[in-house]
């Protein structure tokens, strides 16, 4: 896929170049280029007979522990054989040329952690992260370990209350966690420019950030190769893959002014 017109690059460049604070929002398309499966792509082979709906709720967790518990270890493995590509080198790299970069993503993954970005709020919880049904009592990633074969997997017992350890994910019908919301809604609300990559714009609150960040002023930027019910909110629009878009960016921002 080519890059957008280097005039649209230089446009974007210039105002990452005057803002203080600037927003990445990522959904599932950022990751595409590492090999990620989106999450309907996601249940292939071993879990192909099963819906996501039916797999991603409290309620399945409750049905069949096992089942969803071993679903999660087996996304967490596809997830750590990954390796973020250039895109996200692209968005730790911005920190060298703006003051505050946020990074509030949908993806449960972790690459834009492993990539090394400084401030990274996961809307939808980490695959890395796990705590027990009852009482949220965390539960330390390295004590599950990696079975030896995909399946079910039975989920160990809370220390603490005895009841079973659940990913640390936002499944349908749950709240997003308190804190990193209020962290993305303010971050969104006062950003010079707010990049959006990879993201239908479908599933909300999540979606709402970009009309938060246009009506308070902002630059907003979708980095898509295909049109989203984004683009017409959207101040700039590149369309292009996010592994060659994010690079081509940070390049103008290392070249002369
Ligand atoms: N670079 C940038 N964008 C891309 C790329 C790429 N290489 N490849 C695909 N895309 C775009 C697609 O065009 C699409 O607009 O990424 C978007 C992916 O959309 P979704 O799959 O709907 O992902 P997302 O917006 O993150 O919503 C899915 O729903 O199931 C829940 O929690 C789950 O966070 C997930 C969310």
């Amino acid at each position: 896929m080519a890059e957008p017109d280097a005039s649209v690059l230089d446009a974007v460049a210039s105002a990452l170049r005057e803002a203080r604070l600037v927003v990445v929002a990522t959904g599932a398309g950022m990751s595409r280029e590492s090999g990620i499966p989106t999450f309907r792509d996601a249940l292939t082979g071993l879990w192909a007979r099963f819906d996501p709906a039916e797999l991603a709720t409290e309620d399945a967790f409750r049905r069949a522990p096992a089942r969803v518990f071993g679903w999660y270890l087996w996304r967490r493995k596809v997830v750590r054989a990954a390796v973020p590509h250039a895109g996200y080198d692209a968005v730790v790299a911005l920190e060298r040329f703006v003051p505050h970069v946020v990074v509030v993503t949908q993806n449960v993954d972790g690459l834009h952690r492993r990539a090394g970005s400084g401030r990274v709020l996961e809307l939808h919880g980490s695959l890395e992260r796990f705590h027990c049904l009852a009482a949220r009592h965390a539960y330390p990633a390295e004590a599950v370990a990696e079975p030896l074969e995909d399946g079910e997997v039975e989920p160990p017992a809370c220390p603490h209350c005895g009841s079973p350890i659940r990913p640390g994910v936002v499944w349908f019908g749950e709240l997003l966690p308190e804190r990193e919301v209020a962290a993305a809604w303010e971050a969104a609300a006062r950003c010079g420019v707010m990049l959006v990559v990879g993201t239908s714009g479908l599933v909300h609150p999540a979606a709402a950030l970009p009309r938060i960040a246009r009506d308070a002023g902002a630059m907003v930027v979708e980095v898509n190769p295909e049109p989203s019910d984004l683009s017409s909110l959207a101040t700039v629009v590149c369309r292009g893959p996010a592994g060659a878009v994010l690079p081509a960016l940070v390049a103008r921002l290392e070249g002369p002014a």
